[in-house]
């Protein structure tokens, strides 16, 4: 009787053993037949019902099935432990002699590569930074520098226009008159920022561009001055002599004024597709500041004189890095991006 309920049990658990998939339903095994209310236990509580004379085989039995049971348990925890460590040690392979995985590190804008390199030569030259707002008054654009209301120059600077009286400013001129009003002379200012103006976009102009003003207020100072600080800023900013050419033009803001071209250092003056085969390229428009614009600052034009240039960084840039097309600056192409360094 017990002898066959021995037998059930083993072949109960030989079977439910079989089928035990992992270490959870194993230790669920070890609970259900050999815990303390395990099957197993149970077998015992019969045992005092048996004759003296069988109690000890049965007894033995019993142990045998119990025995039996834990040897089964215990080698299969231990088969799972294992196998739990080689499939750790599969998925956390590290392979050491991988080669490192390259990051990327950002790399300054060609133009304000360029534009950097201008303000730490202006600066060396004595030139202090000052900057005005974008968005700018038609005062400070325009009409402190002589332009009247319906000054046909005007035209030569299409305009955004926010408001009647508000604007994008047209070019970095619009901070001469509001650094004369905070400071007397002598001023020698220079003044970085973004322009822009409503032209077609092509390869050689477009709506949004930079500037750097440079501008020198002082008793006696002449055109000569202009050229000398001039020819001075190339020589560090091409680290060569560059050879320039000033020609007559107009700007209101100053009388006289001219634009200056350089000697095309790509081809020496010989011709090429930068400078259009005229060996000359043209860099900044530039004057003696005029009587009225320091009047509208404030400064006595009978004391004082001063010269004032607007250089365009852009141009420079793609002068001193070989680049055709304007529009490459805006389009945040990587691969043109990540060439360029000083
Ligand atoms: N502001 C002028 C322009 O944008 C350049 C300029 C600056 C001319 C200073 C003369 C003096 O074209």
């Amino acid at each position: 009787m017990l002898n066959s309920k021995i037998n059930d049990i083993r072949e109960k658990f030989l079977h439910e053993f079989k089928i035990a998939k992992d270490a959870k339903q194993i230790e669920n095994l070890k609970i259900k037949y050999l815990g303390k209310k395990g099957l197993v236990q149970e077998l015992m509580l019969f045992l005092k019902d048996a004759t003296s004379e069988e109690r000890p085989l049965l007894g033995k039995l019993i142990n045998d099935l119990k025995q039996e049971i834990t040897s089964h348990l215990e080698n299969s925890i231990k088969r799972i432990a294992l196998e739990e460590e080689n499939s750790k040690v599969q998925n956390e392979y590290l392979d050491v002699t991988l080669p490192g995985r390259k990051h990327f590190w950002g790399k300054s804008h060609p133009v304000s590569l360029v534009l950097n390199k201008m303000i730490d030569i202006a600066n060396s030259m004595g030139f202090s930074t000052e900057t005005g707002p974008e968005v700018e008054s038609d005062f400070y654009n325009f009409e402190a520098l002589n332009f009247s209301k319906d000054h046909p120059a005007r035209d030569m600077q299409d305009t955004f226009y926010i408001t009647d009286d508000l604007l994008l400013r047209t070019h970095t001129s619009n901070i001469q008159v509001r650094v004369m009003e905070k400071f007397k002379p002598p001023i020698r200012c220079l003044a970085p920022g973004k322009c822009f103006r409503n032209e077609n976009i092509s390869s050689r102009s477009h709506v949004f561009f930079h500037q750097i003003e440079l501008f020198y207020i002082d008793e006696h100072v002449t055109f000569s001055d202009l050229f000398a600080t001039l020819d001075e800023f190339w020589f560090k900013l091409f680290n060569k002599k560059v050879e320039t050419r000033y020609r007559p033009s107009y700007f209101p803001f100053v009388e006289p004024g001219v634009e200056a071209d350089i000697k095309c250092f790509i081809c020496s003056g010989q011709g090429c597709k930068v400078c259009k085969n005229s060996g000359w390229l043209e860099v900044v428009g530039a004057g003696m500041i005029h009587p009225n614009v320091l009047k509208a600052g404030g400064i006595d034009p009978e004391k004082y004189s001063g010269y004032a240039a607007g250089l365009g960084v852009e141009r420079l840039a793609m002068l001193m890095y070989g680049i055709n097309d304007i529009r490459m600056f805006t389009e945040n192409d990587m691969r043109f991006l990540e060439q360029f360094s000083l």
